[in-house]
């Protein structure tokens, strides 16, 4: 296996969790890391014998691959001199490749929109190459990805924008709603049980369900779960009745509306 180097401009919770995909995957692999701060940058490279830079000059210029990992709206304030082969991995929410290929001369762009489970392995990578991209290096980073994530090429940015919310923004919507549910379970001050074990593990219970029953549509599991005038029928018609269909597709309409945003500097 090739021994990679990868530069990282960020370092904040989604470069940490591509670091540690690739570490476990790629264990030679040198890392480099900036931030204008320092801190993270400095936490990373000791947590992954990687490099810290301490200005942004002396980040090297030959590396296999460069990653943005700042905020999108950093963009504009960012100046590297980058080679004119050099190969560029943007993470940056909302920004998409026109505007990647206006800001950088480079012909190897490729736009990721990543997610924090790659930490253990079980991420989502949406992936939009420029069109002109060294193909041996296409291949490369497919397979690097894949080795800690599902590797999903897609037709055009708007896809990538329109899917975000559901792979990239997907853990924090989850956990907003396990927060509700721990709320709503502590209402009932029921004492000698972990409230947050019990529901964690009722949630991972019937996800690896509907993993291991993947023939099945979320319909026919719900059906198969649900008995008529039971129990999960009252809360479930419950749901109905408040729409929560049309709260749950305004909120990833929202988050749509707010990568259009991104994309427009705001
Ligand atoms: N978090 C997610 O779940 C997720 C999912 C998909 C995509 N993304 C995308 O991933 C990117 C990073 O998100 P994050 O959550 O990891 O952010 P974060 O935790 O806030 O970290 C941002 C990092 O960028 C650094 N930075 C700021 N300006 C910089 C510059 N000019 N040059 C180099 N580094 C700079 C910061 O440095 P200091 O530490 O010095 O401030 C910090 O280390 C964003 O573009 C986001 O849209 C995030």
């Amino acid at each position: 296996m090739k021994n990679l180097s990868i530069g990282f401009f960020g370092a904040g919770n989604m470069t940490r969790a591509i670091v540690k995909g690739i570490n476990t995957n790629y264990p030679k692999t040198q890392f480099y890391f900036y931030t204008p701060t320092k801190t993270k940058a400095s936490d990373l490279a000791n947590e992954f014998k990687g490099t810290l830079v301490e200005n942004l000059s002396e980040m090297p210029k030959d590396l296999d691959y460069y990653f943005l990992g700042f905020k999108p709206q950093n963009l504009l304030d960012f100046h590297f001199d980058f080679k004119n082969e050099s190969k560029i991995i943007s993470m940056l929410a909302g920004i998409d490749t026109a505007k990647l290929e206006s800001q950088f001369q480079q012909k190897n762009i490729l736009r990721i929109m990543p997610n924090t489970p790659m930490r253990i392995g079980q991420g989502v990578t949406l992936a939009i190459f420029s069109s002109g991209f060294d193909l041996n290096s296409k291949k490369e980073l497919e397979d690097i990805f894949s080795s800690f994530s599902q590797w999903v090429l897609v037709k055009s940015d708007l896809e990538v924008d329109q899917l975000t919310a559901y792979t990239g923004s997907m853990p924090g919507i989850l956990f907003e709603i396990f927060k509700m549910f721990e709320a709503s379970l502590a209402k009932w001050n029921i004492t000698g049980v972990s409230n947050k074990e019990l529901l964690l593990k009722a949630i991972l219970g019937s996800v690896l369900l509907a993993d291991s029953e993947k023939e099945k549509s979320f319909e026919e599991l719900r059906n198969e779960v649900t008995s008529q005038k039971g129990i999960t029928e009252a809360a479930i018609k419950t749901l109905n009745e408040l729409n929560l269909d049309s709260i749950i597709h305004q909120s990833f309409v929202n988050a749509y509306k707010r990568s259009v945003e991104l994309k427009e500097g705001k």
